[in-house]
């Protein structure tokens, strides 16, 4: 690898950086992790940026939804991804609870996540109803990405999760609180299950990064939750979820094995023991 490909490998991602491979047309790759030895590698393999996701209240903890996740448990899981990150961009969920009751209780709790886990940036859920808060951490210099179309910490008012704005004023909304966050200053903007030539008329218009899920290939990047990529979750089997790995059959193998070896007494061997 050449010294200039080398250097752009390293370089830290930054809001800017992000910015910069949207206006030259390069693809945003993101993924979502929780713990210090996962980010590791995701950091390691050259992805654009972690978040730490509430999804974690799903993968980690086995919640039905994403709302009982607390802000010192997502305070711990972004701290151990930042210790485990050199390159990427660290962006850290606000949890639902943190930041819609009022503008100054966002306000707080983004402070304390940014001091505790010493991550890069926030993400928020919600467009006009949130924008009090959205402004009040983005005064203190604390960068923000937005997150529109369905918005797990909301489920209780949708009752489904099902694609979102394909009726015209559900869309006409969800476009006006894409401009409404980039007037704000928010520097990306989450967009989940929307019909893909939505989300593509959104990228188009606006100038920051969108980056998608389950909405379309037309948008400046990809996210993905890591358990449903990797294959160590099952369950979950959207249509835009493309599975890389089947993790959970090579660690049930490989589990297997080990229970194996120790009922037979093949584990540990001569060279196995001191
Ligand atoms: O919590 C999460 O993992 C997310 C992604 C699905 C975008 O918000």
């Amino acid at each position: 690898m050449s010294v200039a490909k080398e250097e752009q490998r390293s370089k830290k991602i930054t809001t800017h950086v992000l910015s910069e491979m949207k206006m030259k047309g390069e693809k945003i790759a993101m993924l979502t992790a929780y713990d210090y030895s996962h980010a590791r590698i995701l950091d390691k393999a050259g992805i654009d940026v972690i978040l730490v996701g509430d999804s974690a209240a799903n993968v980690m903890a086995g919640w039905e939804t994403t709302l009982p996740i607390t802000l010192s448990q997502m305070i711990y899981h972004g701290a151990s991804v930042v210790r485990g990150v050199h390159r990427a961009m660290v962006v850290v969920d606000m949890p639902f609870g943190s930041y819609q009751g009022n503008s100054k209780e966002a306000i707080v709790s983004a402070i304390r996540i940014m001091k505790e886990t010493a991550a890069n940036a926030l993400k928020i859920e919600g467009g006009a109803e949130i924008l009090d808060s959205v402004n009040r951490i983005l005064s203190a210099g604390i960068p923000v990405m937005g997150h529109l179309g369905l918005t797990p910490q909301s489920i209780h008012k949708f009752g489904t999760y099902s694609v979102r704005a394909k009726q015209e004023g559900e869309a006409k909304k969800l476009i006006e609180d894409a401009r409404l966050l980039q007037d704000a200053g928010v520097f990306a903007i989450v967009l989940e299950k929307i019909p893909a030539k939505l989300a593509q008329e959104i990228a188009l218009e606006l100038h920051i990064p969108i980056i998608g899920i389950g909405a379309g290939g037309g948008v400046d990047g990809q996210v993905l939750v890591m358990h449903d990529m990797l294959g160590i979750n099952q369950e979950f089997s959207p249509r835009f979820l493309r599975r890389y790995h089947n993790l959970y059959a090579e660690i049930t193998g490989a589990v297997s094995n080990y229970i194996q070896d120790v009922k037979s007494c093949d584990f540990p061997n001569e060279r196995e023991q001191y």
